[in-house]
């Protein structure tokens, strides 16, 4: 079979690891010949592509990144960009099409779909948010990064008795903050799934150093949310107006306003870090480059088998095959069993910092 594969939307370390995976089970035990679509979607509107065999793959399982390269390109938002992605298929005799990618890559590969696109999905996004599938590649790599930074910031904040307010990723979940912020001790952990009163924020931690410490780290999701009318009236905080092509708004900046405004109401001395891309930089953890072989050990055997239409996904520590339209039909948000993690660890009911949904 010739099959295509392509990386779309943002990077997320495991991206080599699937495609190595899909290749070399691809030529080993079916035979498959590949091409590479380069920058996501947009190798597809443009025809830019690459033969991928087994040296291409060869050495890339450590490798951040990917080597077809990626981008946020939207077929659906340029002239004609399907019906180019059709014709791009059809040139390059492609029998069928692995997309890996988030709910965006995933929602044009079911477009491509029902124009008749042989096309199996992989799920990917160090957010871990993708519906239908318990873990995506990515996520335990980035928690690594970010526990690894909280104990650095630790040590610093215990230094200078400040209060460290640190940003993590996680536009829609708080999956990041709320791994990372248990694994890195933090006091207060911020998602997107529960609004705070930053009144609230700022008096846990004055509780805290009355208790007798003298710091605080506290970990806030980008996509985390202000309860009250200030400072950010229930929105999350934007680094400008700007849209991507699937209609997202850059998020980031929360750090900022918080610590500034933790130092205000407390006056304890108060820093902001703001982690952005580090977290999706580098090479993958190992329990992120086994994920990621599976998927793509569990996508080439889904193009054999005929499951299109479909996308790999792990649950209950199985890989099995679901209905894409299941995939990105919801985002997997941080679940109240989960955010009782966070309230086990913390004071009084009447002391917590954030508003339950
Ligand atoms: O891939 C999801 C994500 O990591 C979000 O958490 C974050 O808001 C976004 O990517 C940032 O992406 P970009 O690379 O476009 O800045």
């Amino acid at each position: 079979m010739k099959i295509g594969i392509l990386t779309g939307g943002g990077d997320c370390p495991g991206l080599n690891a699937v495609i190595r995976a899909v290749v070399r089970k691809g030529i080993f035990t079916y035979g498959d010949e590949f091409i590479g679509f380069l920058e996501g979607w947009r190798g597809l509107i443009e025809n830019m592509s690459t033969p991928v065999d087994l040296d291409v793959v060869g050495g890339i399982l450590p490798r951040g990144g990917t080597i077809l390269r990626t981008s946020r390109t939207n077929p659906s938002k340029r002239p004609d960009g399907i019906d180019r992605c059709l014709a791009t298929l059809e040139k390059n005799q492609i029998d069928s099409l692995i997309a890996i990618g988030g709910d965006d890559t995933l929602s044009v590969a079911q477009k491509l779909y029902e124009r008749g696109v042989k096309v199996v999905g992989v799920p990917k996004t160090i957010d871990n948010d993708l519906g239908g599938t318990d873990y995506t590649f990515g996520f335990d790599t980035a928690c690594n990064i970010v526990c690894e930074a909280l104990d650095r910031v630790h040590t610093t904040a215990e230094a200078h008795n400040r209060v460290m307010v640190v940003e993590v990723m996680g536009r829609d979940a708080g999956w990041i903050a709320l791994y990372s912020g248990i694994a890195g001790g933090a006091d207060v952990i911020l998602i997107p799934e529960r609004p705070f009163d930053v009144d609230k924020v700022a008096e846990s931690i004055r509780q805290r150093h009355e208790r007798g410490r003298y710091f605080s780290i506290v970990v806030v999701a980008e996509g985390a949310k202000f309860s009250s009318a200030e400072p950010g009236q229930g929105a999350p905080v934007l680094q400008d107006m700007g849209k991507d092509e699937f209609g997202h708004v850059k998020l980031g900046g929360i750090a900022n306003i918080l610590a500034r405004e933790i130092e205000k109401r407390t006056g304890y001395e108060t820093r902001a870090v703001v982690l952005g891309h580090i977290q999706r930089g580098g090479s993958p953890s190992a329990f992120d480059r086994v994920l990621a072989t599976r998927y793509g050990l569990g996508a080439i055997d889904m193009v054999h088998r005929g499951d299109f239409g479909c996308m790999a996904a792990l649950r209950a520590n199985k890989i099995v095959s679901i209905r894409l339209v299941e995939a990105i039909s919801r985002n997997r948000t941080v679940d109240d069993e989960m955010i009782q993690l966070i309230d086990g660890l913390m004071p009084r009911a009447e002391e917590r910092a954030t508003v339950p949904r």
